[in-house]
């Protein structure tokens, strides 16, 4: 017992004079995870199926003090257990442990991986003919591990010795944002970072930034860090920056986007380049603008027996899909009920790309109508809302009939100034969709 102690003291000090505490103490990830393999057919290089294997990966930082002991789930082939050290740590995350009992767990992938030169511009200092390639000592894995929550995504280069399970991450990349959500004209910072072991050459490296929205692509940002180049001709203008010192200084390679408008949402590729070797991760980028909501018209006041018409202007959202309800709430206590007969607008697109869209409703009010509360109600991505208006009838009690034409006369001429103002606006945000609505 007490030797036992002694040997834990005495490696906790070592572990603490080395300056090595938080890998000491990390607890690292036992994970389930699926190794996939793309087999080629026979015929020639086409892939030809994917054979999918389950598989179990013990993470460790090499210097931990206690190792996750669990076993792996019965039925897994003991060739497909791998051991594997990562001594940055950035597997150890707790964003990537599985939580006991939980039903989601990580998502995990590990396959097989081929070195070899990368042939892009910005990429061919990493590689000369001279040098031996990396592959011919060693085989290759890469994994790809996603944590909880979208809180990170994490690509890993494994090297093993041939024939064993016993792997060293010799490269990271990681994204703490693998899925964003941004309003329209914010800056928004797509976090990238990169980790290597500490005894690697870390200059050696390229960086690339790539965007992709359905099929089409365009490279963002392009640096060769070797010789601190940037490669700016094979980039489309586009309004984001790399902080190249932070990228130097501590393998951070976040992106950032200034003033988001709806053409930046979509999937972008963080790559980083090491001789022979790469990993990237994708993070998504959706671009939520929550609608904003008018009732009119507001007062609302109507004659017994008479037509009246009720507005709801949605507009400056994005996504398109927008649900639009209408609720009517007696003043006597009865229970509110939902009005089907809403007639819709087309739905116009302003010139930023956002959309707007009205409905109405036509109520031919009777005495007893009077305060009657009409609601709007919008459910979209960005938010959920509603406005209200109480009916008021002319002459149905309080206001005499005088007054009562007077105040219809207000609301009359002050609904159609809105709607003028409505016009104005939204024939400016969107003069040819307003011209075929004529
Ligand atoms: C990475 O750099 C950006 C600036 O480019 C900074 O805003 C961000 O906080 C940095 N991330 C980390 C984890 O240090
Ligand atoms: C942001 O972009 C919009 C167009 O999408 C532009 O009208 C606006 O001036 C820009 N704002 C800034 C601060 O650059």
């Amino acid at each position: 017992m007490s030797e036992f102690s002694t040997i834990y003291k005495l490696s906790l000090l070592a572990c603490f004079a080395a300056l090595l505490a938080p890998l000491c103490l990390a607890r690292c990830p036992a994970l389930e995870c699926w190794y996939v393999e793309e087999k080629s057919s026979r015929a020639g290089s086409f892939p030809s199926a994917m054979s999918q294997e389950k598989s179990f990966l013990y993470i460790s930082t090499g210097f931990n003090l206690a190792y996750n002991t669990q076993n792996p789930p019965v039925g897994i082939n003991p060739n497909r257990v791998y051991r594997i050290v990562d001594s940055t740590g950035t597997l150890c995350s707790s964003a990537l442990q599985p939580v006991d009992g939980a039903v989601e767990k990580p998502e995990c992938e590990i396959n097989p991986f081929t070195p070899h030169p990368a042939m892009v511009d910005w990429t061919l200092s990493l590689t000369s003919p001279d040098t031996s390639p990396a592959y011919l000592t060693a085989d290759w894995l890469s994994s790809s591990i996603q944590g909880l929550k979208n809180k990170l995504a994490v690509s890993s280069i494994l090297r093993l010795p041939v024939g064993t399970t016993e792997a060293t991450a010799v490269m990271n990349v990681y994204s703490h944002t693998p899925v964003l959500q941004t309003k329209l004209k914010q800056d928004v910072l797509l976090d990238c970072g990169f980790t290597l072991p500490q005894e690697e050459e870390n200059s050696e490296f390229s960086l690339e930034w790539r965007y992709q929205y359905r099929g089409e692509g365009r490279l963002l940002f392009a640096y060769d860090a070797k010789f601190d180049k940037l490669h700016e001709k094979y980039i489309t203008k586009d309004d984001v920056e790399v902080d190249i010192t932070n990228l130097h200084g501590s393998g951070n390679a976040s992106l950032l986007i200034k003033n988001v408008s709806i053409r930046h949402g979509g999937t972008y590729i963080c790559t980083i380049y090491r001789p022979y070797l790469l990993a990237q991760v994708a993070m998504e980028l959706e671009i939520i603008e929550p609608p904003h909501l008018a009732l009119l018209p507001s007062p609302f006041w109507a004659a017994p027996g008479h037509e009246a018409v009720l507005t709801c202007e949605v507009s400056g959202y994005y996504p398109l899909d927008v649900e639009i309800k209408w609720m009517a709430k007696p003043a006597n206590g009865e229970p509110a009920e939902f009005l089907t007969e809403a007639q819709l607008s087309g739905h116009r697109q302003s010139i930023e790309g956002t959309f707007s869209q009205t409905s109405s409703i036509r109520i031919i009010p009777e005495t007893q109508d009077h305060l009657t509360q009409y609601s709007c109600l919008i459910t979209h991505l960005g938010a959920s809302s509603k406005k209200s208006v109480v009916l008021q009838v002319a002459g149905a009690s309080g206001p005499s009939i005088e007054d009562a034409v007077g105040m219809f006369i207000v609301a009359f001429i002050s609904y159609g100034l809105l709607k003028l103002i409505y016009w104005v606006f939204s024939a400016k945000a969107s003069p040819e969709d307003d011209k075929k609505d004529k």
